[in-house]
């Protein structure tokens, strides 16, 4: 116990002692010295501390990172303290800048909730003026705000817990005569200020001068205040600076600190950082000779330019917009904004290219925000509205496995639709043809059941029915963390529950159109739950539904080999050779079941997606099925049947979604895209 006490207070002394010895000098700052930056502050490469560049609305912080014992027990007295730097602060506009400076000692190295602008990178709107913040600053203010009763533009002040400065006086200084002259604290003129804390006397002096002059005898600003309220016993000691709307470069160029003494250690002024040049400002007659003639060449000339490029821009960016556009609000969004996010609709920023339109990558500029923009062409003003309408409608659903769409913009003849990009792109490159990459089975089985809940969803679990028509492996997109989201509603039609389905043309693509739907040309949840028993047997195989041989031109039907094996008692042969052997082998026979359950030609014995989600995810038992149930039932298993169906559908109304020249195999081989 002695002992333990003993430790405490050879502990406490070596702190006290550390404390009174403890000072600091920078004449320029080191790239890595003991100094924590925060917001846009920086060291230059020459040694400047830059708290603000010209970036509007910001705030910089630079603090020395080690704390200060500013008192010997919590409640104690302050110590003596004195500190003094040199500042400059470089306006962009002569004479308007903001905010100022603030020399700060603060209970963090962050002030993480300080607001830019007239809070000064100390307060915001809530904790200005509350005691409990702990923050001693003095501030040299460029800006009058009358909400903080200051004198004028070009003050200094002495703030306590709040921007209302305690005391604060114009700028300025008093020389060796006893004479006061002003000051102008926005001038790229490097100045020096004096900061001293007495102690004992509770008395705060602060003075300001022009470089190379003596520090005042006769302080600028000065009070009697304990701050033992103010200052807890460790704290840090930096600067705050912000811009507004107007902004400057804040700059220090150098800074020394001392706690425990009369006098901060003198700065070498020899030895401090120089301004840059763009600092002197040119002089007059110069800028009359010539800087005027040739200045409004330059307008005239630009002016001129401006015209064109406006009314360029004016051709460039033009959008429709019609009058029950208005009613769908905020998911319009404009055109210019999607130019310069996919940065002019480059080549290289086109992610793809299919039936319905190019794909395009961006990054919107403001919120950084990655997307994909789809152009769609469209003709005629028939429908539009509806289709419009439709999108936006469609544009609310928010799901985990559906692509979000955000938004959408209309021009001549071209419809943009953005949604959010997904960064590992469509699940079909991940199965056909060798890939590069390919999915394991965990990842596959995932994809599934996201597919399925996506589907359900739209299906039973929003507040239409909604009817994706193009349920296939190219139409599901891998997010960030491979999970499966379904995308492309361009074609999905909704209609309200109980309304009877009013659809006109067939539209879907090869291999994944259940029989019925080819016959009627009627889409219902039913030939969904067909495609989707399509896209599980191209997951779990790793080919495409329908493929022609080129050079025999047969054609394979996945459905028919898939059913083929398991009527011979070995359906695994099926699996996908590239999913490596690591799967459970009654879980993928379930899938494939499922699937070729999903595609039964009969509508009515295929199950809902309610029920094929309770199969996936093991809360139904999927019944005994025996090939022959199948068999018996469903009469689509004919490869010449099929195909016969296919090459009709093809020849009508598909054929208008295959716009390049391209020959029937070649579409058929794409898979519609
Ligand atoms: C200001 O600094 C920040 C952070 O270092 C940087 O992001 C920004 O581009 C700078 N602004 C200007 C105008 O240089
Ligand atoms: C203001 O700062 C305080 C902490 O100092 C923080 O709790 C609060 O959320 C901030 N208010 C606003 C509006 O940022
Ligand atoms: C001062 O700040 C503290 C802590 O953030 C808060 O609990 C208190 O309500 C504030 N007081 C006033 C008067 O705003
Ligand atoms: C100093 O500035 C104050 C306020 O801006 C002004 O009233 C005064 O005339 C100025 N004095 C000199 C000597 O320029
Ligand atoms: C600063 O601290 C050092 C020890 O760290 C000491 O030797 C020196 O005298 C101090 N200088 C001043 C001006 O206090």
């Amino acid at each position: 116990m002695f002992f333990k006490l003993l430790t405490i207070l050879f502990f406490n002394l070596l702190m006290k002692s550390s404390s009174e010895t403890l000072n600091f000098t920078y004449n320029g700052f080191p790239q890595r010295s003991d100094i924590s930056i925060q917001g846009i502050a920086t060291v230059t490469p020459n040694g400047l501390l830059r708290l603000t560049n010209t970036t509007v609305q910001q705030t910089g912080h630079a603090f020395y990172d080690k704390s200060i014992r500013f008192k010997n027990s919590p409640n104690g007295r302050v110590s003596s303290f004195s500190t003094t730097f040199v500042f400059a602060i470089h306006p962009r506009i002569p004479r308007l800048s903001g905010h100022g400076i603030a020399f700060v000692i603060a209970p963090n190295t962050r002030l993480p909730y300080a607001a830019p602008s007239q809070y000064m990178g100390l307060f915001n709107i809530t904790s200005n003026g509350n005691y409990t913040n702990h923050v001693f600053a003095i501030e040299l203010d460029t800006i009058r705000s009358t909400e903080f009763n200051d004198i004028n533009d070009n003050h200094v002040g002495i703030d306590i817990n709040s921007l209302t400065s305690v005391k604060s006086s114009v700028a300025g200084w008093w020389d060796k005569e006893g004479q006061f002259n002003n000051l102008t604290l926005i001038g790229s003129k490097p100045m020096q200020v004096w900061i001293d804390y007495n102690g004992p006397t509770h008395t705060i002096n602060v003075m300001m001068a022009p470089l190379n002059e003596e520090k005042p005898k006769k302080p600028l600003v000065a009070i009697v205040r304990d701050l033992s309220s103010v200052i807890l016993q460790d704290m840090f000691v930096g600067f705050s600076s912000a811009t507004g709307s107007v902004s400057a470069e804040h700059y220090v160029l150098g800074w020394s600190f001392a706690i425990n003494r009369r006098e901060a250690p003198p700065l070498d002024l020899s030895k401090l950082p120089k301004l840059l040049p763009p600092f002197h400002p040119t002089r007059i007659s110069y800028f009359c000779k010539f800087g005027i003639p040739s200045i409004s060449i330059v307008l005239i000339f630009s002016s001129i330019v401006l015209v064109c490029f406006i009314a360029r821009r004016r051709r460039m960016f033009a959008e429709e917009l019609d009058d029950w556009e208005t009613a769908l609000g905020k998911n319009r969004l404009r055109f210019k904004d999607l130019y310069y996010a996919t940065r002019g609709f480059k080549e290289k920023d086109l992610l793809g290219s299919g039936g319905f339109g190019r794909v395009y990558k961006g990054v919107m500029l403001e919120t950084n925000l990655e997307i994909a923009v789809k152009k769609v062409s469209h003709d005629s003003r028939q429908g539009l509205k509806e289709f419009v309408s439709e999108i936006v409608s469609i544009g609310r659903m928010s799901h985990p496995n559906l692509v979000p769409l955000l938004g959408y913009c209309r021009r001549r003849g071209e419809l943009l639709l953005v949604y959010e990009y997904m960064p590992n792109g469509s699940l079909d490159k991940y199965l056909y043809n060798t890939p590069e990459v390919t999915l394991n089975w965990k990842q596959r089985s995932k994809v599934i059941l996201d597919v399925a809940s996506g589907l359900f969803y739209l299906h039973e679990d929003w507040e239409q029915v909604v009817i994706h028509r193009d349920v296939k492996a190219s139409n599901v997109l891998l997010d960030g963390e491979l999970n499966g989201r379904l995308g492309d509603f361009g074609l999905a039609r909704s209609y309200d529950h109980g309304a009877d389905p009013q659809t006109t043309n067939v539209v879907g693509t090869l291999g994944y159109l259940a029989p019925e739907h080819t016959r009627t040309g009627r889409a219902t949840t039913a030939t969904d739950v067909f495609a989707f028993g399509a896209f599980l047997l191209e997951v779990v195989c790793g080919r495409r539904p329908i493929e022609i041989q080129h050079e025999s031109d047969e054609v394979f039907l996945l459905l028919d080999w898939v059913f083929g094996l398991w009527n011979r008692g070995n359906i695994l042969d099926a699996v996908d050779p590239n999913m490596g052997s690591e799967y459970n082998q009654k879980e993928v026979e379930m899938i494939l079941k499922v699937g070729l359950l999903c595609s039964h030609s009969d509508p009515r014995a295929r199950p809902s997606m309610r029920q094929v989600l309770n199969y996936l995810r093991g809360d139904a038992k999927l019944s005994d099925l025996s090939p022959l149930d199948l068999s018996r039932n469903g009469v689509m298993f004919g490869v010449q049947d099929g195909f016969s169906e296919l090459r009709k559908l093809y020849a009508s109304s598909v054929s208008k979604r295959f716009t390049s020249g391209s020959s029937i195999a070649d579409s058929l081989l794409s898979g519609g895209r």
